[in-house]
C-alpha cells in the first residue's frame, strides 16, 4: 500500500474512533476538539509510517550489505528489467518513464576494475610526474592548472561537494527520488534513493577542475560510467549531470575514448572505444599532449645527463601558427568523432583533419561546452585575422591564470593603446584592469544545460570572438556604477 493510502485508512479509523469516543463521553461533539484530536492522530500515524520507511531504508543495513559485497535487493513493488540494447537494467514502477538505469544487475554492486594487461602498447606517455626531476619549476606551477587537474582519482580531497550533512544531498522534483553523497572508510559513494530501494555506486575518478564543476566516473569491470550527480561550482551544490533528466537516477551512461582524449593524457582502449585497461590510465592533461610522448626524451636525458641539447621533444612555439593552434585544437574546437577509435594518436605538428572527423557547420560556429570552441571563435576576430596571434599570446600553458583579468588585459595592451578604446574617456586609467568583460563576454550556453528541481542552469563561458559588444558594455558599466555607489 502506498504512503498516502495508508495515511488515508489511518485517518478514517481515527475519525471513527474519535467520533465514538467523543459522543460516548460528552454526549455531544465539540468540532474544535475533534479537529485537534484528528490532527494529532494523523501526525502520529504519519510519524509511524515514516519510521517504518526509515527502517526499510536503514543506512546501517545497506552499509553492512556493501561491506559483505552485496547490494540491497530490489523491493517487490518495483519492476527491474534488462535493456539488452544498452547492456543495462531499468528499475522503475509499472508505466513509469523515469527510473533507474544501471549497468550492473540491480541488487548487486558494480564489479571492481580488473587487473588486466594492456591490449596496445603505450606510445610513450608517462605523465607529468616523470618530468619533475629535470623541470621542477615548470612542474610545480603546472600542477595548479586546469589541465593537470581536469581528471584525477576521486579521493576525498578531490571531491569539491559536501559528503556530510546538511549539504550532501541532491533532491529532485520527486520526493521519491534523491541522492546522498557519503563517505565510508576514506572512500566516497553516491547513494541513490528510489522509492523503497537504495543502492550505492563509488566515486572512482573526478573530471573537471571546478571552473564550472566536477563530474565523476566509476568502474564496472573494464568500463567507465558517469555518476548521476555532478557538482556545480557556481551555486556550490550537487546537481544532475549535464543532459540528465531531473527525477531519473542514471548510472549507465558509458564513457567513450573521446571523453578521456580531452580530459586525460592516455588510456588504452580495449576491444572498442568503451572498454579500457584500468592500469593504463594516465589522468590529467599532462605536458605530453602539447609536447608529444616523453618516454624517449626522458630515456635519452637519463642516459646522457650532461647533454643540454633537448632530444625528441616538441615545443609548439617552434611550429607554424596553424600547427600551434591545432595542438590546442585537439580539445578546444568542440566534440568530433575520432577517426581511430582507440584515440590518443594526434602529435604536435599533426593536422586535426588526419585524426578527427569534420564537424558539421552548426557545431563549428557554436559557442557551447564541449567545448566553447575557442579556436573557431577566436579565428573570427579581427585581432586574430589582422595579426599573428595564437592561444599562447594570452595563455601561459604552465600557469594557472584563472580570473586574472588585469594580466589578460596587459596582453591586449601589447597590441592596443588604451586610448584606442572608445570607453577610455569615460572609465579612465582603471580601464586597464579589465578589457575582458566588455570585449570577450561570458555567455551562458544552451549547449550545456543542467536540469535542476528549480529549473535549468546554463553555465557561462568566455566567448573568444573578440569584438565590440553593446550588451556586455552596458552590463559592465552598470556593475561599475553599483560598485561606486556601494562605496
Ligand atoms: C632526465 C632529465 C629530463 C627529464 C626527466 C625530462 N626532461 Fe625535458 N629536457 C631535459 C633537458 C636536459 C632539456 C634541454 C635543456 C632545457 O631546455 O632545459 C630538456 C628540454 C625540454 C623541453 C624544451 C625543448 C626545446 O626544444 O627547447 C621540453 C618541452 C621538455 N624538455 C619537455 C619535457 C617533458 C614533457 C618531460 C616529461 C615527460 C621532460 N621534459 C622530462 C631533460 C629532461
Ligand atoms: C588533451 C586535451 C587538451 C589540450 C591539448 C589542450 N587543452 Fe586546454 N583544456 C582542456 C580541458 C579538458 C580543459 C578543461 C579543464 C577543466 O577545467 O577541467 C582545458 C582548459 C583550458 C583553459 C582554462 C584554464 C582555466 O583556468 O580554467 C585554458 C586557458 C586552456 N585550456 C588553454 C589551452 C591552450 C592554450 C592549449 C594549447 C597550447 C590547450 N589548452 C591544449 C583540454 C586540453
Ligand atoms: C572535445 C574535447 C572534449 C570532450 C570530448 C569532452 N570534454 Fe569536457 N571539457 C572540455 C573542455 C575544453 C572543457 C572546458 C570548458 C570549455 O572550454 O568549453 C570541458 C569542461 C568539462 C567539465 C567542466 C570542467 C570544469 O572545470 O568546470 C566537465 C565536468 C567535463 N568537461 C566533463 C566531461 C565528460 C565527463 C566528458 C565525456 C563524457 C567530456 N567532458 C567530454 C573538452 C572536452
Ligand atoms: C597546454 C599545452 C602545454 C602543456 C600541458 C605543457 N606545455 Fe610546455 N609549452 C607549451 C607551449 C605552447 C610552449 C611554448 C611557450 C611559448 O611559446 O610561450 C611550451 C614550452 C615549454 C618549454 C620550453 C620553454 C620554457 O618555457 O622553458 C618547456 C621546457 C616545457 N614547455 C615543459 C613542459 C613541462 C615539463 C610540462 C608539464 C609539467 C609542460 N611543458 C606542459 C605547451 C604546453
Ligand atoms: C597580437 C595583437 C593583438 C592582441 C593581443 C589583441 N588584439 Fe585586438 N586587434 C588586433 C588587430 C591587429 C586588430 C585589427 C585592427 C584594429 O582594429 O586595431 C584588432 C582589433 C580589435 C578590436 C576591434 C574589433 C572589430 O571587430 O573591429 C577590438 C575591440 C579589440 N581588438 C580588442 C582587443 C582586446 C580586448 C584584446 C585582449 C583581450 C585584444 N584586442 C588583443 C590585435 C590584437
Ligand atoms: C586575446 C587573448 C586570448 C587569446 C588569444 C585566447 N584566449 Fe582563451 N581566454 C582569454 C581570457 C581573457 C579568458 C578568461 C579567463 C578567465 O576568466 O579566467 C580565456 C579563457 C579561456 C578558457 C577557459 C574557459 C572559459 O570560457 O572561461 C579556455 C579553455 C581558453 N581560454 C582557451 C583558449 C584557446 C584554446 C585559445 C586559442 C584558440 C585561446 N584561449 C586564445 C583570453 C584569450
Ligand atoms: C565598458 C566596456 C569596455 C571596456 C572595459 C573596454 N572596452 Fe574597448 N570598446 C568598448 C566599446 C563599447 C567600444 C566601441 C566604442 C566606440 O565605437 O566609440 C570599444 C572599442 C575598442 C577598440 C576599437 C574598436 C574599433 O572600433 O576599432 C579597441 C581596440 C578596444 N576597445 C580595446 C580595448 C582595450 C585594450 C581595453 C582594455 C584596456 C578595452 N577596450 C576596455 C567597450 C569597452
Amino acid at each position: 500500500m502506498s504512503k498516502s493510502a495508508l495515511a488515508f485508512v489511518g485517518l478514517a479509523v481515527v475519525l471513527l474512533v474519535a467520533g465514538y469516543w467523543l459522543t460516548a463521553n460528552n454526549g455531544g461533539t465539540d468540532p474544535a476538539d475533534l479537529d485537534r484530536l484528528v490532527r494529532r492522530e494523523t501526525l502520529r500515524e504519519s510519524q509511524q509510517e515514516l519510521d517504518r520507511i526509515d527502517k526499510r531504508l536503514s543506512s546501517t543495513e545497506i552499509e553492512q550489505l556493501a561491506e559483505e559485497g552485496r547490494g540491497q535487493p530490489v523491493p517487490a513493488n518495483l519492476v527491474a528489467r534488462p535493456m539488452p540494447d544498452t547492456n543495462s537494467w531499468f528499475v522503475g514502477r509499472e508505466k513509469f518513464k523515469v527510473g533507474v538505469e544501471v549497468p550492473f544487475q540491480p541488487g548487486h554492486l558494480p564489479n571492481p576494475a580488473p587487473d588486466v594487461e594492456a591490449v596496445h602498447q603505450n606510445p610513450g606517455f608517462l605523465g607529468a610526474e616523470s618530468c619533475r626531476e629535470c623541470h621542477e619549476s615548470i612542474y610545480q606551477s603546472f600542477i595548479e592548472t586546469a589541465h593537470h587537474r581536469t581528471s584525477r582519482p576521486a579521493t576525498l580531497d578531490n571531491i569539491a561537494g559536501a559528503l556530510t550533512p546538511p549539504d550532501n544531498t541532491l533532491l529532485t522534483h520527486s520526493e521519491d527520488v534523491s541522492f546522498e553523497m557519503i563517505q565510508r572508510d576514506g572512500k566516497a559513494f553516491q547513494r541513490a534513493k528510489f522509492f523503497d530501494w537504495m543502492f550505492e555506486v563509488p566515486f572512482d575518478i573526478t573530471v573537471g577542475s571546478n571552473l564550472l564543476g566536477e563530474s565523476y566516473l566509476y568502474w564496472h569491470g573494464d568500463k567507465l560510467y558517469q555518476l548521476h550527480a555532478s557538482f556545480l561550482t557556481e551555486p556550490d551544490e550537487w546537481a544532475n549531470s549535464p543532459g540528465f533528466v531531473d527525477g531519473d537516477a542514471i548510472f549507465a551512461r558509458e564513457i567513450h575514448t573521446a571523453c578521456l582524449e580531452c580530459h586525460a593524457t592516455y588510456a588504452d582502449a580495449r576491444q572498442d572505444d568503451a572498454h579500457f585497461t584500468p592500469s593504463s590510465l594516465i589522468l590529467g592533461v599532462s605536458c605530453e599532449r602539447c609536447h608529444g610522448p616523453g618516454k624517449s626524451h626522458v630515456d635519452f636525458h637519463h642516459a646522457n645527463s650532461d647533454s643540454s641539447q633537448p632530444h625528441d621533444i616538441t615545443v609548439p612555439s617552434a611550429l607554424t601558427r596553424q600547427q600551434q593552434m591545432q595542438v590546442c585544437g585537439q580539445c578546444h574546437t568542440g566534440v568530433r568523432e575520432l577517426l581511430d577509435p582507440k584515440g590518443f594518436q594526434f602529435r604536435p605538428g599533426d593536422t586535426l583533419e588526419d585524426h578527427y572527423a569534420a564537424q558539421d557547420s552548426n557545431e563549428t560556429s557554436a559557442n557551447g561546452v564541449h567545448t566553447s570552441n575557442q579556436l573557431e571563435r577566436l579565428s573570427q576576430s579581427e585581432c586574430f585575422k589582422q595579426s599573428s596571434m595564437a592561444c599562447v599570446d594570452c595563455h601561459d600553458p604552465h600557469r594557472n591564470q584563472r580570473g586574472q583579468m588585469a594580466t589578460f588585459s596587459q596582453r591586449c595592451l601589447e597590441c592596443h593603446e588604451r586610448s584606442n578604446c572608445g570607453m577610455f574617456e569615460r572609465i579612465g586609467e582603471s580601464i586597464d584592469s579589465n578589457c575582458i568583460d566588455c570585449h570577450m563576454p561570458k555567455r551562458a550556453t544552451e549547449n550545456m544545460s543542467i536540469e535542476t528541481a528549480s529549473g535549468d542552469v546554463f553555465p557561462p563561458l568566455r566567448d573568444h570572438k573578440i569584438r565590440v559588444d553593446p550588451l556586455s558594455t552596458q552590463s559592465y558599466l552598470n556593475e561599475l556604477k553599483q560598485t561606486a555607489q556601494g562605496r
